[in-house]
Parts: structure tokens; sequence; C-alpha cells
């Protein structure tokens, strides 16, 4: 770990708009991106795909220490994730994907193996991650943290009509439950919850678009002399 690298922290509930904030501010900076959802994403299908039983924890955790994942950037800009050299991409992006990443994220041992995974992100010229705990715990002394956040009406909102954009059908009550679900999973698991480090700076995306939220962000980024 290189620990004067500078690290910017986005954290917050899924379908906040951290993703698609996080790639365009380390687009933007010219930083290394460290999407720590899809690490454990793909610990959950990597289950799946080995016969692991969510459930069994001593089980789910060697798949984590082990886990053989690669980032490759397509020429389309678009970041695919590959296990064991197997593109998932899609398969890790579902709704199952979402539920059997926050199921395995409960599990301390699982989290502990993904810790150093995810520090050796840090490389200069910065890094800027994405997840639940970058500011809490990951990477603590970042030099800033940012939390985005919005109600669950809303992200049930915006998820579902990116869905039926693709051509899925879902229902809009049933996308509720399962943010609900997963928030509640988040924020209540005994290590690394989901809550704002008490350096963060909270922004509330319910009624603001993406480009509102990158200008504000952009606005704490030279306030802290980042660029
Ligand atoms: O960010 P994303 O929606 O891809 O994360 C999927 C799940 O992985 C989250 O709901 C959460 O349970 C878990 N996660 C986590 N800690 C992180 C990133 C993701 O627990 N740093």
């Amino acid at each position: 770990m290189v620990s004067d690298c500078p690290v910017i922290t986005i954290d917050g509930p899924s379908g906040a708009g951290k993703g698609t904030i996080s790639h365009l501010l380390a687009s933007t900076l010219g930083w290394h991106f460290l999407d720590s959802g899809a690490l454990y994403r793909v610990t959950g299908q990597a289950c799946l795909l080995e016969g692991v039983d969510w459930a069994d924890h001593d089980a789910v955790s060697r798949i984590a220490r082990g886990l053989n994942i690669e980032f490759r950037t397509a020429e389309s800009g678009e970041v695919l994730v590959a296990y064991k050299g197997v593109d998932v991409s899609r398969e890790i992006r579902t709704e199952s994907g979402g539920r059997g990443a926050s199921t395995v994220a409960a599990i301390p041992s699982v989290r502990a193996a993904l810790l150093l995974r995810q520090r050796e992100f840090r490389r200069p010229p910065g890094l800027v991650a994405d997840g639940r705990d970058m500011g809490t715990v990951v990477f603590a002394d970042a030099s800033l943290k940012l939390f985005l956040t919005a109600s669950a009406a809303e992200r049930a909102r915006r998820r579902y009509k990116q869905l039926i954009a693709k051509g899925e059908s879902v229902s809009l009550p049933r996308l509720l439950e399962d943010i609900e679900e997963r928030d509640a999973r988040d924020m209540q698991r005994s290590v690394s919850p989901l809550v704002p480090a008490e350096d963060a700076i909270v922004i509330d995306c319910s009624s603001s678009s993406i480009e509102q939220v990158f200008d504000l962000v952009m606005h704490e980024v030279k306030r802290k002399c980042l660029i």
C-alpha cells in the first residue's frame, strides 16, 4: 500500500448513483478506480459456480481468500469482470447477484479476506473507491470522504427505469422490497455496517441530476486541493 497516495471514498446504499459518479470522477482525475461491490458480487457468484452454499461461512471464506478475479476495460469503455478467466459481468449485475453479494458481505471472515485486496488498488496518482465501508474501514485515512444517498423509493424508481430500458420485465414494488431488504442487511450487519464516516460529506441525491451531484463533488475535490 502507498499510504501517501490520495484516495477519495464514495460510499452509500445501492442505487444512489455512486457507480456513475465514481467512474466519472476517476476518469476526470485520471485516477484508478475500485468497484469494491464487484469483489463481493464475484464472491457470491463464485459460490454458485463452485456449488458452495452462501450459508457455509468457512467455505465462502475460502472462496474469497482464493478469489481469481480480473477487471478489464472493453473498447466500449465498459468494465468487464472475469472469474477464473470467464466473463461474469452480466451475471453479477442481476438482482440475485446483488442478493448474493450482500449475503456473503455480512460474513466477517469474507470481509477480512477482501480487505488487503481492496487496499492493493491504492496506486499513484490516486484512487477513487466506491462501496459501503471505504471511508469507515478500508481507507479510513482518505483525503476526501463522500456519502451519497437517496430515498429507497427514488432508488427503486431509477432501477426500474434502467431495467425496463434493458427490456427486462420487473415489478416496482418487488424492486423496492429488494432494495429495503438489502439496505437493512447492509446497515445492520455486525462488521463494517453501512454508515457515513464521521468526517464524510453526505449528499442526498433524491432530487438531483447526475450533473448536479457531480458539480457538488467537484466542488469538494477542489476545496481539498485534489485537482
Ligand atoms: O455496490 P454494489 O451494489 O455492487 O454492492 C453489492 C453488495 O456488496 C452491497 O449490497 C453490499 O452488501 C456489499 N458491499 C459491501 N461492502 C462494500 C461494497 C459492497 O458490503 N464495500
